[in-house]
């Protein structure tokens, strides 16, 4: 016997349809909040394009099905991010837009907690300024 497995964040936050709200959400806070406005700047005018990779590559992040490196590869996520100046202002941008989005889906407390500190280790690498 063995005991079943925890379920990943990906099953917690319900599954695809629960990352696709979060995502939605995670890029119409960026559109709206003049808190946000620096890193909205930097993407491009429509976010169709942006919602789906991070969505996919969120799916693979989170303990679910691959999407991201099904459809593009490895991410390569640092790299990625070179050609845009990220420094702490917008790594904390990027992260307060994240913590809203998950606080109004209301996330369970733990696994709120959980995620804020994984998004933070991947945020802070992605810092090249
Ligand atoms: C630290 C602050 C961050 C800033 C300012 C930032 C900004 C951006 C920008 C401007 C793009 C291009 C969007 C597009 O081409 O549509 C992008 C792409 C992306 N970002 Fe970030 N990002 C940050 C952190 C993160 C974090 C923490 C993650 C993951 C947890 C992430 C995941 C992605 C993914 C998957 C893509 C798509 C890559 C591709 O296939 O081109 N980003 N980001």
């Amino acid at each position: 016997m063995t005991a079943p497995a925890a379920p990943t964040p990906f099953v917690r936050l319900g599954g695809e349809s629960g990352v696709r709200t979060l995502v939605d959400r995670f890029y119409d806070l960026m559109d709206l909040e003049p808190a946000y406005a620096g890193i909205r700047a930097m993407h491009p005018g429509t976010l169709d394009g942006s919602r789906d990779k991070l969505f996919w590559f969120l799916c693979g992040w989170l303990g679910g099905p691959d999407l991201y490196v099904q459809r593009h590869g490895h991410p390569r996520l640092r790299a990625r991010h070179l050609p845009y100046a990220i420094g702490i202002a917008e790594r904390d941008q990027w992260m307060a837009c994240m913590m809203q989005a998950m606080h109004e889906q209301a996330i369970d407390e733990a696994l709120a907690q959980r995620l804020t500190e994984s998004f933070f280790g991947t945020a802070d690498w992605m810092r090249n300024r």
